[in-house]
């Protein structure tokens, strides 16, 4: 039954954002016209199944006018409706610092399943420290998984840091997180039980290329790795390296096509360490691992 004979409903507005959004080429239409509806009337995805006949108010079409403008402009959902899932978190974000990417948590992964076996032999609370932080997403999602740990987390930008700092707080961290603004580890005492970092690692000419909600909304700092990516991988090894306790863990998320480049790096600065590269779901080289045993400490 129509329950909106002369108005506009639900369903009507949802084809007309999808058409839009297809017409701007962004990649989901129809998922984030639904994201985006569901957010202007305040209503889950599942809410929106029962109300497709329901009249749309004018305050509600002028707001999803409003967001639909945003999108076709390819500014990133994230950033429109405020939020993004991260492994099992509802992360705030904002512009101003890089929306959280599901390959990143094959890194919260990789740390988690160290940190079990960690607990399991009955050892300290871990020190963990989050290089590059941006919102938070890995710094908070280790947090909250590993109730006993303490984690310092850096950024160089007061707007990642300001993002941050609002995930800390929404999620009850405060007492074991520290945010620091710092270039890599400076300002992060040692040592350190686990290091992390999803550092900038596309390189310069590469930017370009990049779709534009990422080109044109994304905070450079967040990308640019410098003119081969590693700039900022080639400074962190050797400050990780100082700071890392045995037995301790290293991650860093680095560029599919640097793997080869990172495992030498990494041998540089940790050369009795265990070194390997591991794959991200799509069978492509994303994480650098590099874990130092009690041995390790006085080789
Ligand atoms: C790829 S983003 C990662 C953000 C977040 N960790 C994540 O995984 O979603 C890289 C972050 O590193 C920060 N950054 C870049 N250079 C840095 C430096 N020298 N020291 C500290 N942070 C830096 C950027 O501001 C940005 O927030």
């Amino acid at each position: 039954m129509d329950d909106c004979p002369a108005g506009v409903t639900t369903g009507d507005a949802l084809r007309w954002a999808a058409r839009n959004l297809a017409l701007a080429d962004v990649a989901s239409p129809r998922l984030d016209a639904e994201l985006l509806l569901g957010h202007a009337l305040g209503a889950s995805r599942t809410d929106l199944q029962l109300r497709w006949t329901e009249c749309l108010t004018p305050e509600a079409a002028h707001a999803l006018t409003a967001l639909i403008r945003r999108r076709a402009a390819r500014e990133p959902l994230a950033y429109i409706t405020g939020r993004r899932p991260f492994y099992d978190l509802d992360l705030y974000v904002a512009p101003g610092v890089l929306v959280p990417r599901p390959e990143t948590e094959g890194l919260v992964e990789e740390v988690l399943a160290w940190a079990q076996k960690w607990r399991a032999a009955g050892r300290r609370p871990l020190r963990i420290a989050d290089v590059g932080t941006g919102s938070g997403a890995i710094a908070v999602t280790l947090a909250r998984h590993l109730p006993e740990a303490t984690v310092a987390a850096t950024d160089l930008s007061p707007a990642a840091l300001a993002v941050a700092a609002e995930n800390v707080a929404r999620h009850g961290l405060g007492d074991r997180m520290r945010l620091v603004r710092a270039d890599l580890l400076a300002g992060v005492g040692g040592p350190l039980d686990v290091i992390a970092a999803n550092p900038p690692y596309v390189p310069s000419a590469r930017l370009a290329d990049l779709q534009p909600e990422i080109r044109e909304h994304e905070p450079r700092e967040a990308l640019d790795g410098g003119a081969d990516g590693l700039d900022v991988i080639r400074r962190l090894l050797p400050q990780a390296a100082e700071r890392l306790a045995a037995p301790g863990l290293l991650v860093v998320e680095i560029d599919e096509t640097h793997g080869e480049a990172v495992r030498r790096l990494a041998r540089q600065a940790f050369p009795h360490a265990d070194i390997a590269i591991r794959q991200d779901l799509a069978g492509l080289d994303r994480l650098l691992r590099v874990s130092l045993d009690n041995r390790s400490e006085s080789e």
